[in-house]
């Protein structure tokens, strides 16, 4: 995805981690450079949000600047700094954080939790089934120091349940009412009577 400003002057890592004030990461500069970087990084948050939800039909973004500005969610965006001319471009994106969930295992004993959880999760048409999104999940895994079977996901795609079952053999996954899906070893093990 390609804008009409430089983002590899903006984005100086292959993958970067914006939060709420979406400032990105390295900035240097004065009030009025970093007001400018600022609505440059809410286009690209945007855009890739808009992307994103199209690709997955659904009929509106549930990434924007102003979501991520009211949250404490982390958007963590790929970027090739070499496309584009030398311009960069951004390939793609992924948007975790917690949420609190009522989630039912297999027995259906529910349990109230806060687990981290994978919110949206795209990689550009062009660039998918490259091996671009096990890069950017890595990424996001070993930031946050989490296993991905304790993750919970929202309304994950059939793409992304493929995904989750080659890289990181989760299999047979439980949808939830609230439409979050968590695996077999996202339960605590309950303990056997001797
Ligand atoms: N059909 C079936 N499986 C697919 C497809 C596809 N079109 N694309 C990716 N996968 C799965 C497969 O397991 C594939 O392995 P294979 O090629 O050997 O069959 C594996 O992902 C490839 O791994 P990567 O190359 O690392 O994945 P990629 O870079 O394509 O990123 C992602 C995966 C993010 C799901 C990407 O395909 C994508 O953006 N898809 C469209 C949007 C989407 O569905 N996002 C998830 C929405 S749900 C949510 O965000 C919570």
């Amino acid at each position: 995805m390609e804008f009409n400003f430089n983002i590899a002057d903006i984005f100086n890592q292959p993958i970067v981690e914006i939060n709420r004030d979406l400032i990105p990461p390295g900035f240097r500069g004065d009030r009025r450079t970093l007001w400018n970087t600022v609505n440059k990084v809410s286009e690209v948050v945007n855009a890739i949000g808009e992307a994103s939800a199209a690709a997955q039909g659904l009929p509106k973004p549930i990434t924007s600047s102003e979501r991520l500005k009211n949250s404490e969610h982390k958007l963590y965006l790929l970027i090739d700094q070499h496309a584009n001319a030398g311009k960069g471009a951004v390939t793609g994106m992924l948007r975790t954080g917690a949420k609190g969930l009522y989630v039912f295992d297999k027995e259906g004993q529910h349990y109230q939790v806060s687990p981290p959880c994978i919110l949206d999760f795209y990689i550009h048409e062009s660039s998918q089934r490259k091996g671009l999104g096990r890069q950017l999940f890595q990424h996001m895994l070993h930031k946050e120091q989490v296993d991905p079977g304790k993750m919970a996901i929202d309304r994950p795609s059939e793409k992304l349940i493929r995904f989750l079952n080659k890289h990181y053999g989760l299999n047979s996954p439980m949808k939830q009412m609230n439409n979050y899906v968590v695996y077999e070893g996202f339960f605590p093990k309950k303990q056997t009577q001797s």
